[in-house]
């Protein structure tokens, strides 16, 4: 969840992007490959555009290296949103401001990076440890099983956490007027209630978190609550304007209250909000007006219900506000920030400026880091590097900053995100991050990382190996190699997705000789039903063990994801992963298998394909192909 856009203003837009979005930047490697650097708003409209056309199929961070956080949502649409309520000159600058800083970062992995750091503290000496470390658990679309969220979070204890942040969009048991709300593979009431006692048992705190302004897709996305809508056309953001619109808060509140009981603090979301300001009952307000206002009254009703609790709010839509504007209504005694950035530089999404403003208006604050789901809407598996360096910069600016607030830092939320929104797929699910989790958990729990805490972590993920004498990170970003041998939750799966990685380049390798380096099984070779059989089967001497290897590969999957996510979400990630391997291996076989069923072959030239009559390569009705132009090709007759 939870990107951000807004509309307050055209710097507004810089932040946003940043958390969890994505600006992007793009870097030309080669003739061919594309670099796409995604942050905020940006890399929504470059990205789409740049990325290689099997997206899916690479996982290499050279390729294809993504910032930012999810919620952003990776969609054309959102970008079109968002460039239509942010001052149109100012995505141009904020791109440019990406392709001239972080691509050549990105061309030499971390080598060059500002601080890339697999150790913490380098020179200084002084650590920093957040007085609470959160995890934040994102259940969106996709629960975990309640024994494996479990074993989580007596793991995470184990590192040094000390609570979590459970963010059930549309996994909580939603009732009454708002049952709808709760999707069919949502927890029970007595799955919720063991979740928390777990929690409990553990010491973790437990802050729960509900969307109440922007991200409300999971809500207005049903007709029943479309009217709540800020934008017809979207299903992104409430319209403050409605009283509907506060009671729908107030039942969730209320009904997150009522299992959760008096929480110290409730996260109310209030991020990314894409669309404010547009409907003509909001459109005369000043949008910080608007912003600002719908958080106070979305905190009075959390105090109504629970006066003690604290409401958090993500800071995106904040930074670009005046502090004069956020007294105004309160803010300082309303709710408490929670400043995101999962890029590794920080201080280039929240400037010193930003800081000291924060803290004229607020005594206390929070930070969130990320251990998954910031750098690429479909990556399987998170790259621990970049996150480390995250986490660590997090630690080295809460050091410096924590001196100018009154109350100080409460504490580190590190999300994992689990969609970048709720209409997106997934991207990397939690047993293929919990090597991140664990690095990040300890690093933020110490308040450096270096090859000290490799026992501690090789203990904790229980892996039958001595620790490395120096931190892997560098060599092994996704810590495969290193960790390969561990009994943690979730390792089978874990150790599956470097099997997994290696098919499916075997397998883009293959397609790209397929279809781009070698001339007998080209989609030219099959319209025209044209090919040499011997250069076929030759070509296609790989598929059987490919095809062969892909379909195990689901059975596979199917055995190591079962214990952590039921048949729907085990099915969603296969669907998304692998199927689209199998197809294409299935398709390219019987084109081939077609191609050789021919024994004689007609004279050349052959028929011109109707979809190129529009460009009057041969004479023709143009008007009957503007009616026709679809993908019908012209087969040749057979001679
Ligand atoms: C919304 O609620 C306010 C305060 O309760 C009330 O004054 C107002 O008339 C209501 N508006 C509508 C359209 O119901
Ligand atoms: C790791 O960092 C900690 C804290 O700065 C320090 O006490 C420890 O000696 C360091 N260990 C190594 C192996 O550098
Ligand atoms: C889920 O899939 C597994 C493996 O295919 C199967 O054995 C099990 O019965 C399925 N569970 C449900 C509830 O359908
Ligand atoms: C290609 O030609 C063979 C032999 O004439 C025929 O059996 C087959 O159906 C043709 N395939 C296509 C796709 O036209």
């Amino acid at each position: 969840m939870s990107a951000v856009s807004s509309n307050h203003g055209p710097r507004f837009f810089v932040t946003i992007r940043r958390k969890k979005s994505a600006l992007l930047g793009v870097t030309l490697v080669t003739a061919a490959v594309l670099l796409c650097l995604q942050y905020n708003v940006a890399k929504e409209a470059v990205d789409e555009s740049v990325q290689p056309v099997p997206a899916n199929l690479y996982l290499d961070t050279d390729k294809r290296t993504q910032e930012g956080r999810p919620n952003y949502g990776g969609e054309p649409k959102p970008v079109q949103f968002i460039a239509n309520s942010v001052a149109s000159d100012f995505l141009p600058e904020q791109q440019s401001q990406f392709i001239n800083n972080y691509p050549q970062q990105q061309q030499q992995p971390y080598v060059q990076s500002r601080q890339s750091q697999q150790v913490y503290p380098s020179s200084r000496k002084q650590i920093y440890v957040p007085p609470q470390r959160i995890v934040h658990f994102d259940l969106k679309g996709a629960p975990p099983k309640v024994s494996y969220l479990k074993h989580v979070f007596a793991l995470i204890k184990k590192l040094g956490a000390t609570g979590v942040l459970l963010e059930w969009e549309d996994m909580f048991p939603w009732r009454g007027p708002i049952k709808e709300l709760a999707a069919s593979n949502a927890y029970s009431k007595e799955d919720i209630k063991e979740i928390l006692a777990s929690a409990k048992d553990n010491s973790l705190s437990v802050i729960p978190l509900i969307q109440t302004f922007g991200h409300m897709e999971f809500a207005l996305k049903y007709n029943t609550f479309s009217s709540l809508r800020e934008v017809p056309e979207s299903a992104q953001a409430l319209c403050p304007s409605l009283n509907e619109s506060l009671t729908l808060v107030e039942h969730m509140v209320e009904q997150v209250i009522a299992l959760h009981g008096h929480v110290p603090y409730l996260h109310v979301g209030c991020d990314e909000v894409f669309q404010m300001g547009e409907c003509p009952r909001c459109r005369p307000k000043p949008r910080e007006d608007l912003f600002l206002s719908h958080v106070a009254n979305v905190a009075r009703i959390v105090k109504k219900q629970s006066p003690h609790t604290i409401p958090l709010i993500w800071d995106d839509m904040l930074r670009h506000l005046p502090a004069a504007t956020m007294m105004l209504y309160k803010m300082n005694t309303l709710v408490e920030p929670m400043v995101w950035v999962y890029a590794e530089d920080i201080y280039r999404f929240v400037p010193s400026n930003v800081w000291d403003k924060y803290a004229s208006v607020f005594p206390y604050i929070w930070t969130a880091s990320a251990f998954k789901g910031a750098f690429g809407e479909t990556m399987y598996v998170p790259n621990v590097k970049r996150h480390l360096e995250n986490n660590l910069n997090w630690l080295e600016l809460m050091n410096n900053e924590g001196p100018l607030y009154k109350g100080g830092f409460r504490g580190i939320a590190i999300t994992g995100w689990q969609r970048y929104d709720h209409f997106a797929t997934l991207c990397e699910l939690l047993p293929a991050a919990i090597p991140s989790l664990a690095v990040n958990t300890l690093a933020t729990s110490r308040g450096f990382f270096n090859a000290t805490l490799l026992e501690p972590l090789v203990s904790g993920l229980d892996c039958s190996i001595m620790p490395p004498s120096s931190v892997p990170i560098m060599s092994d970003p996704f810590l495969w190699d290193t960790l390969g041998r561990c009994g943690f939750p979730g390792h089978g799966f874990f150790n599956f997705l470097q099997r997994f990685n290696s098919l499916q380049r075997e397998v883009a390798d293959f397609i790209t000789q397929i279809d781009h380096k070698r001339s007998w099984l080209t989609q030219y070779n099959v319209r025209h039903n044209f090919s040499s059989p011997l250069r076929v089967d030759e070509l296609l001497m790989d598929a059987p063990r490919l095809y062969h290897s892909a379909t195990s590969m689901v059975h596979s999957a199917i055995e190591n994801l079962q214990s952590v996510y039921d048949n729907y979400t085990v099915a969603e990630w296969i669907e998304q992963n692998i199927w689209p391997l199998i197809q294409r291996l299935d398709k390219i076989q019987q084109d081939g298998a077609n191609l050789k069923q021919r024994k004689v072959w007609p004279r050349r030239p052959f028929p011109i394909i109707k979809e190129l009559e529009r460009f009057g390569l041969i004479k023709g009705d143009p008007s009957s192909n503007a009616r026709n132009p679809g993908l019908t090709a012209n087969r040749v007759p057979g001679g």
